[in-house]
């Protein structure tokens, strides 16, 4: 059974939805930590019974803000870190010392797409279809090998926020089974690459 820390800063629906799946998997979420104090994902931990920090990024370098959360989640015996919907940019350290075990869910179909606004692009771009990735998290923001992911149609009337909606739809069921995968010890980092047996 693996012990997951998950990472958040705001509503926590893809938190929501990992709580949601671990009743018969693998894994178990045993902290969740926030860089934002009113983040609603808390609730959703405390909902569910599971331990929650909050961990300010505010007046911190990024070195000892990643060093506070690092000693939290070590503290916790966790296995396996989640990003979900958390909107700092980690160290090159951190992501090094959890790399292998350090998955994160990004809103487009990677390699396309990195970093932030990225259903305004999709849209400005034509494109037909976009979705969700999930991938190791590396130094290099959103760059890492994608372990799973699931597209979506475009449609020519959207607009960013109901792009978003039909991605966030697919994120649920996509994360969970990304996880589960880590989990199970089915997919692993090898040499910068995601390795199914
Ligand atoms: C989601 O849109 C997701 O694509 C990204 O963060 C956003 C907020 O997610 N990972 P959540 O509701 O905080 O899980």
């Amino acid at each position: 059974m693996k012990k997951v820390g998950v990472l958040i800063s705001g509503r926590g629906r893809n938190l929501g939805a990992l709580i949601s799946a671990q009743m018969d998997a693998p894994y178990r979420i045993a902290l969740v930590i926030s860089n934002i104090a009113d983040a609603g994902g808390l609730e959703r931990a405390t909902d569910a019974g599971i331990p929650s920090l909050v961990i300010p990024h505010k007046g911190k370098s990024r070195d000892a803000f990643d060093a506070e959360m690092d000693a939290a989640l070590r503290a916790a015996g966790i296995d396996i870190v989640c990003l979900a919907g958390f909107m700092r940019i980690l160290s090159d350290s951190f992501a090094r010392a959890w790399e292998g075990r350090l998955i994160n869910i990004h809103p487009s179909l990677l390699p396309a797409y990195k970093g932030i606004k990225v259903h305004e692009r999709v849209i400005e771009a034509g494109e037909a279809q976009s979705g969700a990735s999930v991938h190791f998290v590396v130094p290099e923001l959103d760059a890492g090998p994608v372990i799973a992911q699931a597209s979506v149609p475009v449609r020519p009337d959207d607009s960013p926020e109901s792009l978003a909606t039909r991605v966030l739809d697919v994120e649920l069921k996509l994360y969970p089974a990304a996880l589960r995968l880590l989990a199970e010890g089915r997919v692993r980092l090898e040499k910068g690459l995601a390795v199914f047996d």
